[in-house]
């Protein structure tokens, strides 16, 4: 009987102490995974393969997108990029599209959203290609990049393109244009009527925002305008204006760094900034700019144009604009319960 007792004091005891033991090194176990996490957050370089697999949101998993549209200025932008992408550290890769421009089949953007997101050892990296938006929430992909573009106003990107495709820019002299030796001047072309300056070839801004829907290739198409622009302020980290491409380098320095520091010091002093002029450009006539002014394309593709440019100045004042004392803006936590 007493002994009975006895083992089963014992028994519960061993129990008991099993029970202990176990939580004990669960505990521990937490504790040292707390660790290396609090260590992989603090040195976000350290442990590079584990983090790697276990990817954390840090800034080396940084993927940009610049659709670029073409004749906006984009290949100063994108040459500012190819010049500091060695000493800051980052990828720049460019996506040739072949067939149907701009627009991308849906296999190959569920190939290229899967690829852009899981392809690790290119990151940091930014990518560029005339490419109409790809909104990576219908690709079902874990994250997503970050997205920039500039825009232009839609006459002067028209002249501009109007003009390339006859005498080629001083970017690549010698290489023949679709157009050359073509003489006719964009107002004569208006005079004529001309398919080459039809105001319906000002449609490409709008469809660039607007994505990869049928409706947005529709010329004068307000539903494509409505998603342009919804796309522009949701989807976007920062849309700039060719005509203010200095402030767009600043405010992109101010935000990603870790891609653009030394960028707007670099703009300056590099010749960089006038790289890539349209040859024999001729301004059109004060009668060429009202005639355009009144077709249906031009007000929609200047609405987004304007739409814009006033996000980019509100987006600007805020961050450039400093306060009375001359400090910038800055924030940072308090009140952090538990201690
Ligand atoms: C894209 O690739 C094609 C085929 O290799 C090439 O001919 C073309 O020049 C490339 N486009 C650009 C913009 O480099
Ligand atoms: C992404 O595509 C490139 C080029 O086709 C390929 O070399 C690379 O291995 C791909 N990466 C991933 C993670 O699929
Ligand atoms: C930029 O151009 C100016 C004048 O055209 C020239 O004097 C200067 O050396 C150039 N700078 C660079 C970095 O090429």
């Amino acid at each position: 009987m007493l002994n009975f007792n006895k083992l089963c004091l014992y028994s519960c005891l061993c129990v008991i102490v099993i029970i202990v033991l176990y939580f004990q090194s669960e505990i521990g176990r937490m504790e040292e995974n707390y660790r290396k996490l609090e260590i992989r957050l603090a040195h976000p370089g350290i442990g590079l393969t584990e983090s790697r697999q276990f990817p954390l949101n840090n800034a080396d998993q940084t993927v940009i997108i610049y659709n670029r549209v073409p004749k906006t200025g984009s290949t100063s932008f994108v040459g500012i990029a190819y010049d500091l992408c060695k000493r800051n550290n980052f990828k720049v890769l460019h996506i040739n599209i072949t067939a149907n421009r701009h627009i991308m089949s849906l296999n190959n953007q569920y190939k290229f959203a899967q690829n852009v997101t899981t392809w690790h050892d290119v990151k940091p990296a930014l990518y560029h290609g005339h490419m109409a938006f790809l909104n990576f929430e219908r690709l079902g992909t874990s994250s997503k990049p970050l997205f920039i573009n500039l825009i232009r106003k839609p006459l002067d990107r028209l002249v501009s393109y109007y003009y390339f495709l006859r005498y080629g820019d001083n970017f690549r002299p010698h290489l023949v244009r679709k157009k050359h030796g073509d003489k006719m001047t964009f107002d004569e072309c208006v005079e004529k009527s001309q398919p080459d300056c039809d105001p319906n070839n000002m449609w490409l801004q709008v469809p660039f925002f607007c994505g990869h829907a049928a409706e947005c290739w529709k010329p004068g198409n307000h539903w494509a305008l409505e998603q342009a622009k919804h796309n522009l302020v949701n989807h976007y980290l920062l849309v700039g204006v060719t005509e203010e491409m200095q402030d767009f380098i600043t405010v992109l320095e101010a935000t990603l760094p870790r891609f653009f520091k030394g960028a707007t010091e670099y703009y300056l002093s590099s010749n960089k900034s006038h790289l890539r002029q349209t040859s024999s450009k001729v301004d059109p006539s004060l009668k060429t700019v009202e005639r355009i002014q009144q077709s249906t394309v031009w007000k929609m593709e200047n609405e987004l144009y304007e739409f814009a440019l006033e996000h980019f100045k509100f987006v600007k004042r805020k961050l450039l604009v400093k306060e009375a004392n001359n400090v910038a803006q800055i924030y940072f936590y308090e009140k952090i319960r538990p201690k």
